[in-house]
C-alpha cells in the first residue's frame, strides 16, 4: 500500500495477508516503490504513482494492483495484461461526490467566487456594486459535457435543477466535438485520459469555445494543453476555468497555471468526501482479495 487510507482499517485484508504500508505523506520515489514492490503479491496503489512497464517487470510475484481511483491512466494496463496481473479500479462510490465537486466549480466559476472572495479579504468591498462581479446566468444557458460515462451522466443528472441545457459527445453519440465547442456556455470534461484524449482540448478547441465560456475539468489535467490554457485565459479566448486536475500535478512553483487570471484549482479532490474514500478503500480491499484468491476482482480497469 502506497499510502495509509482513511476510514476503517482494512482488517479482512490484514487478517489475510500481510501489509506493508509506506507511512509517509508524501508518495514514495519510483525507486522506494521499486524496491518495496519487488516482493509484493499485490500493490495498492494512488493515482500519483507510476506504475510503469519497468516496475511491472521488475515485480516478479505481482498478482494484483488495485488503483485508489475510477481512472487507471497510471498503470500501464498492457503490460500488467501481458503478466496476467489483474487491475482494479474504485469505482461508483466516488461518482457523486465527482460530480458535486463539478457542480462547485461550475457554479464557482460562474459566479466568480474567487474573485469575490478575494475582494472581500482584500478590504475591497467598498459598497453594494449594481455592476460588481457580474457573472454567468446557468438558467437557459448550455452545458457541454465531454464524455458521458457515470461520472459524465451524474453531472447531467444534476443540470435540470439549475436549468441548464445539456449537450454532450462521448465516443457512443451526441453531437460532434465541435458544435459541442461552438454551443456550450460552460464545457466539462468527464472522459478518460488515453492517447485519443491527450490534449483533446488544444489551442484550436479553446479558439473554438465562446470567449465568454468556462472550462471545468474535474477528470484529467493532461486532456488539456495546459500551456494552450494558460495564454487563452490571459488573451480572453475563453472567460474562465475551474480546475479540480492539472498536469503535472502538482503543478511546480514556477508553472504559469498557477498565476493565470480568471482560474480556480484545486488540489485534485473531486472523491474528496469521507463516505467516498471509506468505501474506496472497501473497494480496493474486495478486488485485493479476490485477486490474491485467485479470482476475478470485482471492480477491474477497464481496458485491463
Ligand atoms: C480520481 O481522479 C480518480 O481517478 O479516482
Ligand atoms: C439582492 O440582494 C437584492 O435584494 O436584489
Amino acid at each position: 500500500m502506497t499510502r495509509r487510507l482513511p476510514g476503517p482499517s482494512l482488517e479482512r485484508l490484514a487478517a489475510a495477508h500481510e501489509l506493508d504500508v509506506w507511512p509517509h505523506e508524501l508518495p514514495p520515489s519510483q525507486e522506494e516503490l521499486l524496491a518495496r514492490a519487488r516482493s509484493a503479491n499485490g500493490l495498492l496503489t494512488m493515482l500519483s504513482d507510476r506504475i510503469d512497464a519497468a516496475l511491472i517487470d521488475a515485480c516478479l510475484k505481482l498478482r494484483a494492483v488495485v488503483n485508489y481511483a475510477v481512472g487507471s491512466d497510471n498503470i500501464d494496463l498492457a503490460a500488467a495484461a501481458a503478466r496476467g496481473i489483474q487491475v482494479g479500479v474504485t469505482p461508483d462510490v466516488l461518482t457523486d461526490a465527482t460530480a458535486d465537486l463539478t457542480w462547485a466549480l461550475l457554479l464557482a466559476a460562474a459566479r466568480r467566487l474567487p474573485e469575490g472572495a478575494e475582494a472581500v479579504r482584500a478590504g475591497a468591498w467598498r459598497t453594494w456594486e449594481p455592476a460588481g462581479f457580474l457573472g454567468l446566468e446557468l438558467r437557459g444557458a448550455t452545458l457541454g459535457l465531454i464524455g458521458l460515462g457515470r461520472i459524465g451522466r451524474a453531472v447531467a443528472e444534476r443540470a435540470p435543477g439549475f436549468g441548464m441545457t445539456v449537450i454532450h459527445t462521448s465516443r457512443s453519440g451526441g453531437v460532434t466535438l465541435s458544435e459541442l465547442l461552438a454551443r456550450s456556455d460552460v464545457i466539462s470534461l468527464h472522459c478518460p485520459l488515453t492517447p485519443q484524449t491527450r490534449h483533446l482540448i488544444d489551442a484550436r478547441a479553446l479558439a473554438a469555445m465562446k470567449p465568454t465560456a468556462i472550462l471545468v475539468n474535474t477528470a484529467r489535467g493532461a486532456i488539456v494543453d495546459q500551456p494552450a490554457l494558460v495564454a487563452a485565459l490571459n488573451d480572453g479566448g475563453i472567460a474562465a476555468a475551474a480546475l479540480d486536475v492539472t498536469d503535472p500535478e502538482p503543478p511546480p512553483p514556477e508553472d504559469p497555471i498557477l498565476r493565470a487570471p480568471n482560474l480556480l484549482l484545486l488540489p485534485h479532490v473531486g472523491s474528496a468526501t469521507r463516505t467516498a474514500r471509506a468505501r474506496m478503500a472497501q473497494i480496493a480491499e474486495e478486488n485485493l482479495l479476490a485477486a490474491l484468491a485467485g479470482r476475478t476482482m470485482p471492480s477491474a480497469a477497464s481496458g485491463a
